[in-house]
């Protein structure tokens, strides 16, 4: 037995020496020093050997055994430490490689100007109302005093889903669906989707309108132009001087449309105003007294304006944008940019 003790002890140092990475040891430990292991079993077969032998040969495979443990637990540090040595060399490395840059999301340039819109008129003491896309034709057109024989009910300008079920063509509908539930004094903008049979540089059969509106006692055209103004003022960060041009709305008398000074050349006149100087963006005017009666206000006690802009056209002009097309194309060199 002393023999086999120190030829073990003997075998298990060679084969140390070659052990060079963590799992090898793993494997030596279980082999010789686990509770199944080598040196486990020989003294357990100490019972067999003679009374006088036992307490020699005990504390030889013992001190036998303990040397064994420390030199492992002398490799086992030293093969640790050289790995971790290798890992901070490769972390130094990495240190010159440039990093990875992380894509992030972002909102897309037409819901950017869609908060900043409604950000400004809350700032007004609007609050925001959301209507239905699908709308009934009653709110699109009969409410807004756009009678059954007005063009705009055409089926080439109009998305119909049934004969009395359409895709809203503008915001105005949600006037008439505020003004039925609510009473006066109202200061609301309504901001979404609408649609229209349309497309080309300018057009897509969808796009974004901010419709906003104002009732109360004594409301005059000069209110309109003072929100109007202050307005395009935040929205552009110039002083931008406004026109008002008359125009026809079935909803509004008068009605108007507004153009602000072309931000591109300051009004001498340039490509994208048609040498003109100014750039039409909202239609507008005083509420119809025929809308105020359907939704049963008194028109001599309450006036009141509205608006409606479309986002597409506020966020070309703010950016010089000229193809209304490029937003809904996801292009990511366009969308980037923003
Ligand atoms: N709804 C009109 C349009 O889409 C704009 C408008 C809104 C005009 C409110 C007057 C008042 O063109």
């Amino acid at each position: 037995m002393e023999l086999e003790l120190q030829s073990l002890e003997r075998e298990a140092r060679q084969l140390l020496e070659t052990l060079s990475d963590s799992h090898g040891l793993e494997e030596f430990r279980i082999r010789y020093l686990g509770r199944k292991g080598q040196f486990s079993t020989i003294l357990r077969k100490l019972g067999t050997v003679s009374e006088e032998d036992r307490p020699r040969l005990g504390l030889l495979a013992n001190s036998l055994k303990e040397n064994i443990e420390r030199l492992f637990t002398e490799r086992l540090t030293e093969i640790q430490s050289s790995s971790g040595a290798n890992e901070k060399s490769a972390i130094s490395l990495d240190l010159t490689l440039p990093g990875r840059i992380m894509e992030t999301g972002r909102l897309h340039p037409v819901t950017q100007i869609m908060q900043e819109v409604c950000a400004i008129f809350e700032n007004l003491g609007f609050s925001v109302a959301e209507g239905p896309d699908v709308e009934q034709d009653y709110y699109n057109f009969e409410a807004l005093n756009i009678p059954a024989h007005h063009p705009a009910r055409d089926m080439h300008d109009t998305f119909y889903v049934s004969d009395s079920i359409l895709l809203r063509t503008h915001t105005s509908p949600m006037q008439a669906r505020i003004m039925e539930t609510r009473q006066p004094p109202l200061r609301v903008i309504a901001p979404g989707k609408v649609y229209r049979c349309d497309s080309d540089i300018t057009h897509t059969p969808m796009f974004h309108q901010v419709e906003g509106f104002l009732v109360d006692k004594h409301v005059s055209f000069a209110d309109l132009k003072g929100v109007l103004t202050v307005f395009t003022q935040k929205m552009f960060e110039q002083e931008l001087p406004l026109r008002f041009r008359p125009s026809f709305f079935p909803f509004t008398e008068p009605s108007a449309e507004v153009d602000i000074a072309c931000v591109i050349c300051g009004g001498s006149g340039c490509r994208v105003c048609k040498k003109s100087g100014w750039l039409e963006i909202l239609g507008s005017g005083m509420i119809d007294p025929e809308v105020f009666r359907m939704v049963g206000y008194d028109p001599e006690v309450y006036s009141g304006f509205a608006f409606g802009l479309g986002i597409e056209r506020i966020a070309m002009l703010k950016y010089g944008i000229d193809d209304i097309r490029l937003y809904y194309e996801n292009d990511q060199r366009f969308l980037s940019q923003f």
